[in-house]
């Protein structure tokens, strides 16, 4: 069944790759053609060393994006890149308030302001939330998700929401459709229409037609599988026409 929006299928590299990864997007292109990637979006997220290197959107079809940014546009803030940086250096999206980050300290009000300096600076940025396993356990996985969103979304014209319950990231233990679908229904009810919601933790060519299929998922933030370029290829032609 076709879907309104587009559907965004993300690979996030985290801290993986070195100078020669920067030809994967041409691997990704030769592999899925142009004429069947129209109905989709797609976008890695290599570590910000590798940005500026990276093959031309504009040549491969593939979108880039950064990781994380930093809230201010410039000054002494050792180790951190701005949102214009990553502007500058190629990228239309960039990560914000990803468990790992957040697990490195990122409040909500951090990544609210990290989204907004990504909205400054011409980005989109792609909000994650998610809640852990002791979390879903005590029944809260809603309410806290809820939360989140609240204290880290802006109010902004785009952005895009990943939810990605910690314990399924990198751990291969990934959220049943059923439980994938009730989250993203929620999170519908919080935020516009035209919003895309993508799943991540543990998306992989297995387990992706499934979640792609539900009707509030809008796409998926892909870890692990998305350093494969085969794999990402088989995921995203798993995504519905959009
Ligand atoms: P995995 O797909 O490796 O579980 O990682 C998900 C993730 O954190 C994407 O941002």
């Amino acid at each position: 069944m076709a879907k309104s929006l587009r559907p965004l299928i993300a690979a996030n590299w985290k801290m993986n790759g070195d100078m020669s990864w920067v030809f994967k997007p041409a691997d990704f292109a030769a592999l899925y053609h142009a004429e069947d990637r129209e109905h989709l979006d797609v976008l890695i997220c290599p570590p910000a060393t590798l940005l500026g290197s990276m093959l031309d959107p504009q040549q491969t079809g593939v979108l880039l994006g950064g990781q994380d940014c930093h809230a201010e546009v410039s000054g002494a803030h050792t180790g951190n890149v701005s949102a214009e940086m990553l502007k500058d250096a190629g990228a239309s999206f960039v990560i914000v308030g990803h468990s790992e980050c957040r697990a490195a300290g990122d409040t909500d009000a951090a990544v609210n302001a990290k989204a907004k300096a990504a909205a400054r600076a011409g980005l989109t940025p792609i909000i994650c939330v998610g809640e852990t396993e002791a979390e879903r356990e005590a029944g809260k996985a809603q309410k806290v998700v809820a939360a989140q969103i609240k204290a880290s979304v802006p109010k902004l014209k785009s952005f895009v929401i990943a939810y990605e319950p910690v314990w399924a990231i990198g751990t291969g233990k990934t959220a049943t459709p059923e439980d994938v679908a009730e989250m993203h229904d929620a999170i519908r009810a919080l935020v516009t229409p035209k919003t895309r919601i993508l799943y991540g933790g543990s998306v992989k060519p297995a387990n992706a037609e499934a979640l792609l299929a539900l009707k509030n998922v809008n796409g998926a933030l892909i870890g692990g599988a998305g350093l494969e370029m085969d794999s990402l290829v088989e995921i995203a032609k798993s995504a519905p026409k959009s």
